[in-house]
C-alpha cells in the first residue's frame, strides 16, 4: 500500500525585510547575510498572526480539495505554541469546520515536530487506509533584535494531507533516527525568544546528518548516486548547504551536479521567507516539487533535525503527475504581495508582537479577505477571526 503527501498547503505573514537592509542596519557586509548565511528575505509576523492563524491559513489553500469527513487525523507540530495545555489543533479545527470524531492534538520537539506528526500520520494511515491525516507545522523564529540570530528569523506554516494512494510524495516505509540530549537550542518557558549556540547547533546538525543519512543507504543498500535529489531542515539554507556538501564529499562530476542543482531549487522559498522551525524542511520539499526538474519516480531523500536534538533521515517516490497538485504562482503571489518594512518598522512591529494581549483589546488585520488572524484575548481566551 502506498501512503504519503496527496496535498501541500502554505503560508506566510504579509511583511518582510530585505537582508540587505538588515545588513546595513547591522553594519554588517551584505554578502554575509546573502552568500555565508544564504538568507534574502525574511517574512515578519505582527501581532495578529501566530502559529494557529498560520496553520489554518495554511491548511486553506487545499481544504475544498478534500472530503473533511475522512480525516481521522490531525497534527499540530509547533514550537511556538499558544498556550501551555489546549492543543494548537482545537482551534484550527474549529476555523475548518472538521468533524467532532478527528483525533487531534500538538506535538513538541522543536524543527523535528512536523516530522514526528508526519510519521504518526503515516502510521495511522497505513492502520486506517480509508481515512485521512492533516499534519501542520507552523512557526514564528524569533531571536531578538541585534543578535547573531536574527538574519535567521522567518515566520510561515506548511500542512499536508496525508493519505493512500498519494498525488505528490510516496513515503518509502523505513528511516534512520538518532537523538541525543544537548544543547544547542532551546526556548525557556519564561522567554519569547530562542536561545541559541548557533555554531554547536551547525556541528550537530551536520554529524546527525551524516551518522543517519549512511546508516540510511546502509540499512536499504543505497548509494548516493541512486538520490535524485536530498533536501533538508533549512534554518538558512548554508546549512543544508553544508550538509549537501558532504553527501557529495566523495561524488562524482554528475552527480554532484544533479544533488547540486536540486539542492538549489529546493532552498529557493526558504531563501525568501527564513526560518520556519517545524516546516522548514517542508517549505524545501515544495521549493524542491515547483522548481526542480523531478520526473515520476524519482527518489528524494529527507532530512529532518530538530535542536535538543532529534534527527531522521527518510525517503519517498514522486508521484506521476505530481505538478497538477502545485500552486506555484498562488504561493509566488504570496510572496510578492508582502510589504517591505524597513528596518525600524520591523523592530517596532516584532516587539510588538512581543508583548501580551491586551484583556479585551480586539486586535484587526491588515491581511487580504478570507485570511485568519488572531483578534485578540476575551475573558482569558484567545479569539480567532477571518478578515
Ligand atoms: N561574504 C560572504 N560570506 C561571509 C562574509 C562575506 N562578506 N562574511 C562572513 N561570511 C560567512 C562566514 O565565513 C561564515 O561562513 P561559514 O559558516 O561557511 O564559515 C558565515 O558567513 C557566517 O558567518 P559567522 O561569522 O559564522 O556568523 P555569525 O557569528 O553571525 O553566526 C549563525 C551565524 C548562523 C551561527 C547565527 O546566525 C545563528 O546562530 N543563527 C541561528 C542558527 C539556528 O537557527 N540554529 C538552530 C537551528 S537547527
Amino acid at each position: 500500500m502506498q501512503v504519503g503527501i496527496d496535498k501541500i498547503g502554505f503560508y506566510t505573514p504579509n511583511k518582510y525585510v530585505d537582508m540587505v537592509d538588515l545588513a546595513n542596519a547591522r553594519n554588517e557586509d551584505p554578502n554575509k547575510f546573502l552568500i555565508g548565511i544564504g538568507q534574502e528575505k525574511m517574512s515578519v509576523a505582527d501581532e495578529t498572526q501566530d502559529a494557529v492563524s498560520m496553520g489554518i491559513n495554511a491548511t486553506l489553500d487545499y481544504l475544498d480539495e478534500i472530503d473533511k469527513d475522512k480525516v481521522g487525523l490531525m497534527i499540530f507540530g509547533t514550537e511556538s505554541s499558544v498556550d501551555q495545555s489546549k492543543s494548537a489543533s482545537l482551534f484550527v479545527k474549529t476555523a475548518l469546520k472538521l468533524p467532532p470524531e478527528v483525533r487531534t492534538f500538538e506535538v513538541k520537539e522543536a524543527c523535528f515536530g512536523l516530522t514526528a506528526a508526519l510519521m504518526m500520520a503515516t502510521d495511522f494511515v497505513r492502520l486506517h487506509p480509508k481515512q485521512t491525516a492533516i499534519v501542520i507545522g507552523s512557526d514564528i523564529a524569533r531571536y531578538g533584535i541585534n543578535t547573531s540570530g536574527e538574519v535567521t528569523q522567518g515566520a510561515g506554516s506548511i500542512s499536508m494531507l496525508i493519505k493512500v494512494d498519494p498525488s505528490i510524495l510516496s513515503l518509502n516505509e523505513g528511516h534512520s533516527a538518532y537523538s541525543d540530549d544537548i544543547n544547542d537550542f532551546w526556548r525557556p518557558n519564561n522567554s519569547k525568544t530562542a536561545l541559541v549556540d548557533g555554531k554547536y547547533s551547525t556541528q550537530v546538525y551536520l554529524d546527525f546528518f551524516t551518522k543517519t543519512f549512511e546508516d540510511y543507504k546502509k540499512q536499504k543498500h543505497l548509494q548516493t548516486s541512486d538520490f535524485d535529489a536530498l533536501i533538508y531542515h533549512l534554518p538558512f539554507t548554508k546549512m543544508g548547504l553544508k550538509a549537501n556538501r558532504l553527501a557529495l564529499a566523495d561524488q562524482n562530476e554528475a552527480i554532484s551536479e544533479k544533488l547540486g542543482q536540486s539542492f538549489e531549487a529546493s532552498k529557493h522559498l526558504s531563501a525568501n521567507v527564513g526560518n520556519i522551525y517545524t516546516a522548514s524542511l517542508y517549505l524545501s520539499l515544495l521549493s524542491l516539487l515547483q522548481n526542480g526538474e523531478l520526473k515520476a519516480n524519482d527518489l528524494i531523500g529527507l532530512f529532518s533535525y530538530g535542536s535538543g536534538a532529534m534527527a531522521e533521515f527518510f525517503t519517498g517516490n514522486v508521484v506521476e503527475g505530481f505538478k497538477k497538485q502545485l500552486r506555484p504562482e498562488k504561493v509566488q503571489a504570496r510572496l510578492e504581495a508582502r510589504t517591505k518594512l524597513t528596518v525600524p518598522e520591523y523592530e517596532a512591529i516584532f516587539t510588538k508582537a512581543l508583548a501580551d494581549p491586551i484583556e479585551g483589546k480586539e486586535l484587526d488585520s491588515d491581511e487580504k479577505p478570507g485570511t485568519w488572524y488572531f483578534a485578540g484575548v476575551k475573558d482569558g481566551i484567545r479569539l480567532y477571526k477571518m478578515k
